[in-house]
């Protein structure tokens, strides 16, 4: 069985996830809970199955990806850090080997820094999934007058596709963004940091990261 058929399902780690959510939406902030969670875990399973990684490897990204933002139930700051220590009691309260583990741990534990995402590959397919997470569904606040700039941003995102074209060895990423909402300066004055992280995962994996906003090739 995969580990990723286990994790997901488990109470500790379903409880700490929405209570992470939980403390996003106190602070005002876009939704950090099991949506998030899944759609890491899928868009990771997306670029590692594309580069033809092992059915092993993607199981421990798909995990690890679940996982990543486990540490918000305790607070943001240094998330990555408390969110491998919750991760090592929960895989080891499920029996899991300790070879596994600690391939899992370190792929939460630097997803958050520019510096350590290129220490795998793993982890540049799961910041890459992580970075490129801009949706309206994210959005959770119900009045616009209450919105702030990442609401904006979110919210003004109405496609989002990711493709990787192996023959020319490009990532694409493609958003469809409403620019009565939002306009592409804002999304870049909030998201410059995040075109960051996904060119540097992309040279990790071998890809050059081509970004489009409304079929005007950015990157
Ligand atoms: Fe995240």
């Amino acid at each position: 069985m995969n580990y990723y058929d286990i994790v997901p399902k488990n109470d500790d780690v379903l409880v700490y996830i929405t209570q992470a959510d939980k403390n996003f939406a106190a602070l005002g902030y876009t939704e950090q809970g099991i949506r998030h969670a899944k759609y890491v875990s899928d868009r990771t399973e997306k670029i590692l199955k594309e580069l033809k990684f092992s059915e092993k490897d993607i199981d421990i990204a798909k995990t690890a990806s679940f996982l990543h933002d486990i540490g918000c139930a305790i607070a943001y700051k240094d998330h990555e850090q408390s969110g491998a220590q919750i991760s090592y009691k929960i895989l080891s309260k499920l029996n899991i080997p300790k070879e596994d583990i600690f391939k899992i741990i370190p792929l939460i534990s630097m997803h958050e820094d520019p510096q350590t995402i290129t220490i795998s590959e793993l982890v540049a397919a799961i910041s890459i999934a992580d970075k490129t997470d801009v949706s309206r569904d994210r959005v959770k606040k119900k009045d616009f007058m209450l919105f702030d700039i990442h609401d904006h941003v979110h919210y003004a995102v109405t496609e989002n596709i990711l493709n990787i074209q192996l023959g020319t060895k490009q990532l694409v990423l493609e958003l469809t963004i409403d620019t009565e909402i939002c306009s592409v300066l804002e999304y870049f004055e909030i998201f410059m940091s995040r075109v960051d992280f996904c060119k540097k995962s992309c040279a990790k994996l071998g890809l050059s990261f081509n970004f489009y906003i409304n079929k005007i090739k950015y990157l």
